[in-house]
């Protein structure tokens, strides 16, 4: 077996946050050595205590979980209770957590980990906004050189944005932080909406969940019922797209999905496409190739994977 990956999750839980998370922690293959916190979906003060709601569901209070930023770099922050509830976690009727939060920062808590390690030793997992990624990447540049790989959830470019026309929530939240890091030189996968909405959660799939008959299952299939109304009602499909577990299902399987290296440029502007992602598919620009962006994924495959795994737990 090959060595074990050591990964930083950088998220803002969130459903599916929650739901790579459980991946994340029930895979041998990966050593969570620390969750980071962020504004997104909800506001931080909430994305670090369902972070910790999680891993104690995972039973495993023991994992870091550092808290990092407030808001986006340059605007204002901008939430999606619509899509995760007014908790951000809403289905499941989850306790509180009483496993502590970290007294270091999450970006303090990057920085010093990537200094430390190895260099090309520790993979960081983006799944929200990339404000803490960027800043430390502002707060001490060496660091880039030192990060194995960047492996996130965000944007897209044939399926168009699911917030604006143009843009995905994660990159449009923080475009600015995004384009630090498309164009910091970490090597970098992207799993944008072209390959998310293709992993949807279908009645049949939720089900697999629940008959998993232990905690985690159950509550994974009442998270993901109430995540997927919204999608359901708003493209008419059977479930919605399971976006952030395909970042760490590619840790796992890389071979449940096809991509292409080519360069992605992101919108800072113009208003009306602020946080596109623009993705240079048929290498019509002598512009850097600077990400390997996904395009399809063995759905069936990436559901037998999640539910296998979450069994486990
Ligand atoms: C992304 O936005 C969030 O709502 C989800 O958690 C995911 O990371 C999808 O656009
Ligand atoms: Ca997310």
């Amino acid at each position: 077996m090959s060595a074990v990956r050591r990964i930083i999750i950088d998220t803002d839980p969130g459903q599916d946050d929650a739901v790579a998370i459980l991946l994340a922690l029930a895979s041998p293959e990966l050593e969570v050595i620390g969750i980071t916190a962020v504004a997104g979906n909800v506001p931080l003060a909430l994305t670090q205590k369902n972070a910790r709601m999680i891993c104690e569901l995972a039973g495993r209070p023991d994992v870091r979980v550092h808290a990092g930023a407030v808001r986006p770099l340059v605007r204002r922050l901008v939430t999606a209770e619509h899509v995760h509830g007014r908790t951000g976690l809403d289905g499941p009727q989850l306790p509180e957590p009483t496993m502590p939060l970290q007294e270091m920062h999450a970006v303090d808590f990057i920085v010093q980990t990537l200094l430390a390690e190895e260099p090309g030793t520790v993979t960081l997992c983006p799944l929200g906004p990339l404000t803490n990624i960027a800043a430390a990447l502002n707060r001490a540049p060496e660091i880039a050189g030192r990060i194995k790989e960047i492996v996130l959830m965000g944007g897209g470019f044939f399926e168009g944005g699911n917030v604006t026309p143009a843009a995905e929530f994660n990159i449009y939240v923080d475009p600015h932080a995004a384009e630090i890091v498309f164009s910091s030189g970490v090597p970098i996968v992207m799993m944008p909406l072209d390959v998310t909405h293709k992993a949807l959660t279908t009645a049949k799939r939720v089900a697999a969940f629940r008959a998993l008959g232990t905690k985690v299952g159950i509550a994974t299939a009442e998270m993901l019922e109430f995540f997927e109304r919204f999608d359901e009602e708003k493209y008419g499909s059977d479930g919605g797209p399971l976006h952030d577990p395909c970042v760490i299902a590619y840790l796992v399987r890389p071979e449940l999905f096809r991509g292409r290296h080519c360069n992605v440029a992101v919108e800072t502007g113009s208003e009306i496409t602020m946080g596109m992602t623009v993705i240079d598919w048929w290498g019509v620009t002598d512009r850097p190739k600077n990400a390997t962006v996904m395009r399809d994924i063995d759905s069936d495959g990436f559901f037998a994977l999640l539910t296998e795994r979450l069994g486990r737990l």
